[in-house]
């Protein structure tokens, strides 16, 4: 495996990949880490002919693809293309929005997640989702982390250091270890964005998930969260929704692209940008349509 991976990123650019490259009317830097995508990772989750409704509206169609374990997969497409719907089949929309309808399979460890005995609040807690504005409770730093660990019967100590373990792994410890029980909405939305991701992996989930999750903050808050997503694919499965298809060359090893309810290509992100095999996927790559 890590022969397979110097290999990769010793792949030379080729001059028709060079010329696709600068004729994009993009420039996309597609970084190192995307070229360490791993070719024989588990999949975390496979999804099978999934169709999605909104009343009698289908908004996705027979989506079937695979979520490689501990890498950033990101899903790209034009606005209203089904990417936020897609999410949140997963974190069963279906469940808790009225006249939703959810058609096909989803495989997590080898487990239907779509079985009418699984628990879809029990779920959430396996995968977890983070949104584009990010959405502290309304109580203290402390609180919104130590929020679902008060429930486990955990000691005091231990619901500490629980809380310390996410706001370190989350990046932000350092910026409000003095401050911990001042109210959450004081600090930046950058802040408070790594606050919300602190909390996601606060319930130790599988699988989080992001819509957007960087598209209300700054430029260096927005850095800040791509850098502590990437150190967070060591340890979690993560699906990203960015209509940044910089960020997504950035920070993720695998890209889907959506279109019109249906999922077009799905590759390394070193592959779909530097050689979609679609022809839609080359056109949206290459900026020729938003
Ligand atoms: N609550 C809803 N009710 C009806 N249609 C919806 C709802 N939310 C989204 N849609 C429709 O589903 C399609 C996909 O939307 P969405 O998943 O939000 O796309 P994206 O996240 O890619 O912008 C769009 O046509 C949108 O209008
Ligand atoms: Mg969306």
């Amino acid at each position: 495996m890590e022969q397979n991976r110097i290999q990769q990123k010793q792949i030379p650019m080729t001059d028709e990949m060079k010329e696709k490259k600068s004729s994009s009317l993009l420039t996309i830097e597609v970084s190192g880490l995307a070229l360490q995508a791993k070719k024989d990772v588990a999949p975390k989750i496979e999804v099978k002919d999934l169709n999605f409704f909104y009343g009698a509206k289908q908004a996705l169609f027979d989506i079937s693809l695979s979520l490689p374990e501990r890498q950033v997969t990101a899903l790209i497409g034009p606005s209203g293309c089904g990417k936020s719907t897609f999410l949140r089949t997963l974190d069963r929309m279906d469940k808790f929005v009225p006249g939703t309808r959810l058609e096909g399979e989803a495989w997590m460890n080898g487990e239907d997640i779509y079985d009418p005995a699984v628990d879809p609040i029990e779920l959430r807690k396996r995968i977890r989702m983070v949104f584009q504005r990010p959405n502290p409770f309304p109580v203290s730093i402390f609180e919104n982390v130590a929020y679902g660990l008060h429930l486990q019967k955990s000691s005091r100590r231990s619901i500490h250091d629980r809380v310390e373990e996410c706001l370190r792994g989350a990046a932000l410890w350092d910026e409000v270890k003095d401050r911990l029980n001042a109210s959450a909405v004081g600090l930046s939305g950058g802040q408070q964005q790594r606050l919300c991701i602190a909390r996601a992996i606060a319930s130790r989930p599988d699988v989080i998930l992001m819509d957007e999750p960087a598209s209300a903050l700054d430029p260096i808050a927005t850095l800040r969260v791509e850098e502590l997503i990437t150190q967070l694919s060591q340890d979690y499965t993560i699906v990203l929704v960015t209509h940044n298809m910089q960020q997504a060359a950035r920070v993720s090893h695998y890209t889907g692209f959506f279109l019109q309810g249906k999922l077009i290509e799905l590759a390394t992100t070193a592959e779909l940008f530097e050689h979609p095999r679609n022809q839609e996927t080359e056109d949206y790559v290459g900026g020729r349509f938003g």
